[in-house]
């Protein structure tokens, strides 16, 4: 199947992109400065004593920002658990012991509300990050230290806004040291990537618009290694699913070798229409090297495509960055190659209203 759209006519490509996610990705450097600004408000912090948890409250766009803190904290040495919650209950241990961060962008996610409130009536120490709605009042009334970003953006395209302020809050706690200054140099990297993968750049030397092209008419399965990687095939997943409104599906190694590689035999016209992105990075566990060989060796024939996407950067905070925001733009030019206006969420929009109405 062909692109519905020539990915080389910017004209083409700005005309469907009517709210402007490319060029709000290509300022995800700049975002990026603008959050390590937030993240010095000047704020009353809750005491880092005793703390024996972290815990991260968030949905989607949102609740990933989370995962990424915790891809982060882990890779840094961090030894107090970071833990993502996604969904209305906390776990039993949360309590007064415990660090709590309620990420929500638009301050209005009923399950991140739920679970707000119940940490604070089990005295944890909060802190808030959000553009606004219900989180921002309720943070106002509670006296919750809280992180304001700027509205008026997709939750998913504000990354920068909801997770930096949390690991510089982080490191001010003294949880963290020096992950300020690698979110810092980073920045040149990313404007690297920005020139790199920007609209006015051809397919043949843009290889965010090739891959997208490759992903037209297949079933996208986003493959990576266990660890820091498994929040970007979770990314990828997600970009995917809500830019270009494709299905998309991710899995982890080595777990995925003790059931899915099993998988592609039947459903034939299914299996030979998917497209599996292999998210990898240069200083590879060798025994998942190796799985990663034998593997895509043993299914090879039975799906459609495999693309092998190598992160690129000096650190793992770099190569975490740098694998992400590839995957966001190959979504998004992959949403335009469709015809497919990469910005607008209707159907959560929808399912939020349909939720709210009784
Ligand atoms: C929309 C998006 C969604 C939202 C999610 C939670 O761009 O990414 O996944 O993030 O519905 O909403 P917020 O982030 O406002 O709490």
């Amino acid at each position: 199947m062909e692109p519905a759209v020539d990915l080389d006519s910017v004209e083409e490509l700005r005309s469907i992109d009517s709210s402007d996610m490319l060029g709000v990705l290509g300022r995800f450097p700049q975002q990026s400065t603008e959050a390590l600004e937030i993240g010095r408000t000047d704020l009353n912090l809750p005491s880092a004593e005793g703390v024996k948890e972290i815990v991260i409250l968030g949905m989607g766009g949102s609740g990933i920002s989370g995962d990424v803190v915790s891809a982060i904290a882990g890779s840094e040495g961090l030894s107090v658990p970071v833990i993502t919650v996604k969904g209305y209950y906390l776990p039993p241990f949360v309590g007064e012991d415990s660090l709590v961060f309620a990420i929500s962008y638009s301050g209005n996610t009923e399950e991140t509300i739920n679970c707000y409130a119940d940490a604070c009536s089990r005295g944890a120490r909060m802190v808030a990050v959000t553009s606004g709605g219900e989180i921002a009042r309720k943070a106002a009334g509670d006296d919750v230290p809280c992180f304001k970003v700027p509205s008026g953006f997709q939750p998913r395209a504000s990354l920068g806004y909801l997770f930096i302020p949390i690991l510089s809050t982080l490191e001010r706690m003294g949880f963290l040291n020096g992950v300020v200054t690698q979110i810092e140099e980073l920045n040149g990297l990313l404007m690297e990537r920005s020139e790199e993968y920007k609209p006015e750049i051809p397919l043949d030397d843009n290889p965010a618009k090739r891959l997208a092209k490759e992903l037209v008419g297949f079933l996208p399965v986003v493959y990576s290694s266990e660890g820091i990687y498994s929040v970007a095939a979770l990314r990828w997943k997600a970009q995917l699913n809500e830019n270009a409104k494709v299905p998309a599906f991710h899995n982890l190694f080595p777990e995925l070798n003790h059931n899915e590689t099993v998988g592609w035999e039947h459903l034939q016209d299914v299996c030979t229409k998917t497209h599996i992105v292999v998210l990898r990075e240069p200083e590879e566990y060798p025994r998942i090297e190796k799985r990663i060989k034998i593997t895509l060796d043993l299914i090879e024939n039975h799906v459609g495509r495999i693309t092998h996407v190598w992160a690129r950067g000096g650190t793992p905070v770099e190569r975490l960055l740098d694998i992400i925001y590839f995957g966001d733009f190959t979504s998004v030019y992959l949403a335009l190659a469709l015809g497919q206006d990469p910005t607008p969420v209707d159907r959560i929009s929808e399912l939020k209203q349909l939720l709210a109405s009784d």
